[in-house]
């Protein structure tokens, strides 16, 4: 399956699961490290960077059991530390293997991580606060490689909140000698989901205030089994498809409170959202209003990896729109594609200016990154005609099926 395949003029109407968090699973997966003992993840979503991480743990030595959406990893022995370069240079996210590592056995090594094409992606940040806790860090331009005699606590206070960077000092605070105070840390919610996991194997984070966490490092953790939360970036993505293309959904397991902002969005663009029990219901039946100016950041601000999803549904809204992208540089990719299909989006610096009103048409487009491949499903829901988006294996990275999802929601969309 190379492509999704797109019949536009869609509206949607229906209701789907949502999958098992990305960007909670894979640092869930990697703080499994620091566990003598097997641990059961439930609800791990299908998709290629957790067969990546899978991967990865398998060759430093984990046993790895992945049955549907259970994985098993039992990490008693641990025989080496160099993680393989094909899959970290293929997922960024394999740089969240240096803290727990350090942690467990005192070394890594690992070639420069990859991931998404959405601008600079330096890991500056991780290495300093590692440093702090008492690793040695080398970088020979290829490989990275940090050892240490035995991590200790400290104060640890982030130039700025990087999601990465926070789950990597959480992940070699929770076995460090004495406590790490860590300042101006993220506060995206899969930070929470990995403390919880940590928690359950007996580690001792406390939140102390906004963006403050005060870990004491343990002896040992214990294994446990943990339920992967529902993917908010996901639920997101198919609630600005809704906002696109119009429609009435219910997004069952859709997390409630973590995506406040989009919800906000939402509504000023014209749709209804409530927050049930059980998830979250969302209806666009009027016209569909620009939302004025709007700008990405850390939680609780509108999330970055929302940005190409919303700009799709921005081209069609009534009245000029502006996102500005304040997370990544160069996270506009898809702007060329989109425009294309008649989006007519000026980008200046990091500010995209969508005139609004636009009636897209169906063609051939190719996805570049995750998010920017979601955001040329959700505009060909709504071009006229047909879409083919090629390259479909980036949408792959984040969404488990999204041709399956969006059928659920009553569109006509085909692996190509
Ligand atoms: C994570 C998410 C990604 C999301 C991003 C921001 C995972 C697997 N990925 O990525 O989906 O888009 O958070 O919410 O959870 N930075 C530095 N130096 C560093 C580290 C980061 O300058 O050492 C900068 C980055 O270049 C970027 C910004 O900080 O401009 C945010 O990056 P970060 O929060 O670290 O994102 P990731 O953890 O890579």
């Amino acid at each position: 399956m190379k492509s999704v395949y797109i019949r536009g003029n869609a509206s949607l109407y229906g209701e789907v699961t949502i999958q098992g968090s990305k960007n909670a699973a894979l640092p869930i997966m990697a703080a499994a490290l620091l566990v003598p003992g097997e641990c059961v993840l439930r609800n791990c979503p299908r998709i290629a960077d957790v067969d990546h991480m899978c991967r990865i743990l398998r060759s430093i030595g984990c046993r790895v059991d992945r049955k549907g959406r259970q994985i098993r990893i039992d990490a008693s022995v641990l025989k080496d530390s160099r993680l393989p370069e094909e899959s970290v240079t293929r997922m960024r996210s394999s740089i969240m293997l240096m803290g727990p590592l350090l942690g467990r056995i005192g070394e890594v090594s690992l070639s420069h991580p990859g991931g998404c094409v959405i601008g600079d992606r330096p890991i500056d940040l991780h290495v300093k606060a590692l440093s702090r806790m008492g690793a040695v860090c080398r970088d020979d331009g290829d490989r990275l490689s940090a050892v240490s005699a035995g991590l200790k606590g400290t104060l640890v206070r982030l130039a700025y909140p990087s999601v990465g960077a926070t789950e990597n000092v959480i992940m070699a605070a929770v076995l460090a000698d004495g406590a790490t105070w860590l300042e101006n840390c993220a506060r995206e919610p899969e930070i929470g989901w990995l403390c919880d996991f940590l928690i359950h194997c007996g580690a001792s984070i406390e939140r102390t205030g906004p963006g403050r966490l005060l870990i004491r490092g343990k002896k040992r953790l214990h294994p446990c089994a943990y339920s992967v939360p529902a993917d908010r970036i996901v639920a997101g993505t198919y609630l600005c498809a809704c906002l696109a293309a119009g429609g009435e959904i219910f997004l069952k397991g859709a997390p409630a409170g973590e995506n406040d902002a989009l919800e906000k969005i939402a509504e000023q663009m014209g749709a209804q959202v409530r927050k049930t029990r059980t998830g979250l219901w969302a209806r666009r039946a009027g016209p569909l209003r620009s939302p004025g100016s709007v700008a990405t950041g850390s939680f609780p601000a509108f999330p970055t990896d929302l940005q190409s999803p919303l700009l799709a549904a921005m081209a069609q809204a009534e009245g000029e729109s502006r996102l500005q992208e304040t997370v990544f540089n160069g996270r506009f990719g898809v702007v060329e594609e989109l425009n294309r299909m008649g989006a007519g989006i000026a980008v200046r610096e990091n500010t995209a200016l969508i005139p609004g009103g636009r009636r897209l048409t169906g063609m051939r487009v190719r996805a570049a990154e995750l998010r920017g491949g979601a955001a040329l499903v959700i505009a060909g829901l709504c071009a006229r005609g047909d879409t083919l988006v090629e390259n479909r294996f980036y949408v792959d990275r984040g969404y488990e099926d999204i041709c399956r999802d969006l059928r659920m929601l009553g569109a006509c969309v085909q692996d190509g």
